[in-house]
C-alpha cells in the first residue's frame, strides 16, 4: 500500500498535466539494529520507512513540513533485527531541482490496528538526518548511516520526468511531429528540428533548394508558386492568359516579341516575312496588325497574285484567228491570208493583183499593200467608181447606172451586185 501525505495529493490534483518535473528516488538497501527492530513482537514484525525531503538546512529540523516532498515505503517484513532491500521510494517534485537538500529517513513499526502509525511516537524505531548535494542522473549514489546501534544503507538518485531535461529538470521539451512543431529534444531540452523544418518551434518548412521568394511551401522540399509565377523555382513570371508571341518581366504582362503586335501579341506585324503570302514573285508590303498587300507582276491578279490573267478574254485576235493564253501575253493563230499579232493584216500582196480598175499596187514596208487608184475610182482596191449620178444630174426620167464594188476584206472577191 502506497501512502502519500494529503498536501501532496492536493498538489497532484491541481497539476494534472505537469505532474512533476522530476523525481527523487531512494532505495533502502538494508537496515539492521542490534537493539532489535520488532518492539512488541520479538520474532518478526512489519516496518516501513518515511522519507522527508527538505531544502538544505544548516541545522536540520526533522519535523514537517517536508518542503521538497515526502513518501513512504510499502510495509516491509522484518525479522528481529534486519530488513532487506525495498522498492524505490519516489518523491516527485515540480520545481527546479536545486542540487542540494536535507534528507530525513525514519524507520517505523507498522501497527496492526490500522491507525496511522506515525501518530504514535513509540512506533518510531530510528531517524537519521543528513545534508546532501546531488545532481540529476540515473546513477545511484550509495550512502550508509551509522546510528545508535543501527546501520542504514541506502542509495538514491534524481531523475527528470519524461520530456524534462537539464541540470534542474526545468527544460520541458516533448518531441512532436505535427502542426505545432517537428522536432526531437536534445539532453539539454533544446528542440532539434527534424530534417526539412526550421524556426524556433520547427514549424517552418524548408522549401526546395532554389525556390525563389515568389514560391512557398507547406511541407519540406516543396516549391509552390504564388499567383503570377511559375517554373520549378517559381522564378518565371506567368504571362497574361492568351498571350501568344509575348514575354513578361512581371506577372501577367504580354510584351510582344519583335514583329508581333496587339494586346495578346497575336497580330503579325511582319506578315510578309513570316507567311510569304504573295505568289508568283509578287512583292509584299506589310500594312500592320497582320495585314498585307501584294503587288502582282504583270499577268497575275488576285489578293495573293495567285490568279493568272487570261489575255484572250478581250478577244484580241481578228479575222477568225484563234487565241492562246501565255504568261502575260497571248498569241493568235491566224487563218490563211492574214498575219500580224492580231491577224489584222491581210496576207494579200501586189503579186495577187489586188488593185482593180487599173490601180497601181505598191508593197508596204510593214506588210500589206496600197492601191493607187486612177481618176474616177476609189476604195482600198480601187473597186469603187466615183458615182457621178449621185448628184442626180439626169433630168426628166433618164436612167441612172450604178457600179457596185468588190469586197476584199475576207480574202474573196465577192461581187455583191452588178447592174
Ligand atoms: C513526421 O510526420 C510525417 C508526416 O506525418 C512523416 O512522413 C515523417 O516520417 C515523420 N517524421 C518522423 C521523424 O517521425
Amino acid at each position: 500500500m502506497a501512502r502519500v501525505f494529503l498536501w501532496s495529493l492536493a498538489l497532484l490534483a491541481s497539476a494534472q498535466v505537469a505532474l512533476s518535473s522530476g523525481v527523487f528516488e531512494l532505495k533502502i538497501e538494508s537496515f539492521t539494529s542490534s537493539r532489535g527492530l520488532c518492539l512488541s513482537q520479538p520474532r518478526s514484525c512489519h516496518i516501513f520507512f518515511r522519507v522527508c525531503l527538505k531544502h538544505s538546512q544548516d541545522v536540520i529540523n526533522p519535523e514537517p513540513p517536508c518542503t521538497y516532498g515526502t513518501a513512504l515505503t510499502d510495509i516491509l517484513d522484518a525479522d528481529s533485527n534486519s530488513i532487506s532491500e525495498s522498492a524505490p521510494i519516489r518523491v516527485p517534485f515540480l520545481f527546479k531541482w536545486p542540487g542540494t537538500f536535507s534528507l530525513i529517513i525514519e524507520a517505523w513499526n507498522a501497527e496492526s490496528s490500522g491507525l496511522d502509525s506515525t501518530e504514535n511516537q513509540n512506533n518510531l524505531i530510528s531517524r537519521m538526518a543528513t545534508r546532501r548535494r546531488l545532481g540529476v542522473g540515473e546513477e545511484w549514489s550509495q550512502d550508509v548511516h551509522f546510528g545508535d546501534q543501527s546501520e542504514l544503507r541506502y542509495s538514491y538518485h534524481v531523475v527528470c520526468n519524461e520530456h524534462y531535461h537539464g541540470e534542474a529538470c526545468s527544460a520541458y521539451c516533448r518531441p512532436r511531429n505535427d502542426t505545432f512543431g517537428h522536432y526531437t529534444c536534445d539532453d539539454g531540452g533544446s528542440r532539434r528540428c527534424l530534417e526539412g523544418w526550421s524556426g524556433e518551434y520547427c514549424t517552418v518548412p524548408i522549401c526546395a533548394a532554389g525556390c525563389s521568394k515568389n514560391g512557398f511551401c507547406e511541407s519540406p522540399g516543396e516549391c509552390v508558386c504564388r499567383q503570377g509565377w511559375q517554373g520549378e523555382r517559381c522564378d518565371e513570371c506567368a504571362r497574361h492568359p492568351g498571350c501568344l508571341h509575348g514575354t513578361c518581366q512581371q506577372p501577367w504582362q504580354c510584351n510582344c516579341k519583335e514583329g508581333w503586335g496587339g494586346l495578346y501579341c497575336d497580330q503579325d506585324l511582319n506578315y510578309c516575312t513570316n507567311h510569304r503570302p504573295c505568289q508568283n514573285d509578287a512583292s509584299c508590303t506589310n500594312t500592320g496588325q497582320g495585314s498585307y498587300t501584294c503587288t502582282c507582276r504583270p499577268g497575275f491578279t488576285g489578293k495573293n497574285c495567285e490568279i493568272e490573267t487570261n489575255e484572250c478574254d478581250s478577244n484580241p485576235c481578228k479575222n477568225g484567228g484563234s487565241c492562246k493564253d501565255l504568261v502575260n501575253d497571248y498569241s493568235c493563230a491566224c487563218p490563211q491570208g492574214f498575219y500580224g499579232k492580231n491577224c489584222e493584216v491581210s496576207a494579200m500582196k501586189c503579186a495577187d493583183e489586188p488593185c482593180f480598175n487599173g490601180g497601181t499596187c505598191e508593197e508596204n514596208v510593214d506588210g500589206g499593200y496600197s492601191c493607187h487608184c486612177p481618176a474616177g475610182f476609189t476604195g482600198s482596191n480601187c473597186e469603187k467608181r466615183n458615182d457621178r449620178c449621185s448628184s442626180n444630174p439626169c433630168a426628166n426620167g433618164t436612167n441612172q447606172q450604178f457600179i457596185h464594188f468588190i469586197d476584199f476584206t475576207h480574202g474573196q472577191t465577192i461581187i455583191i451586185s452588178r447592174v
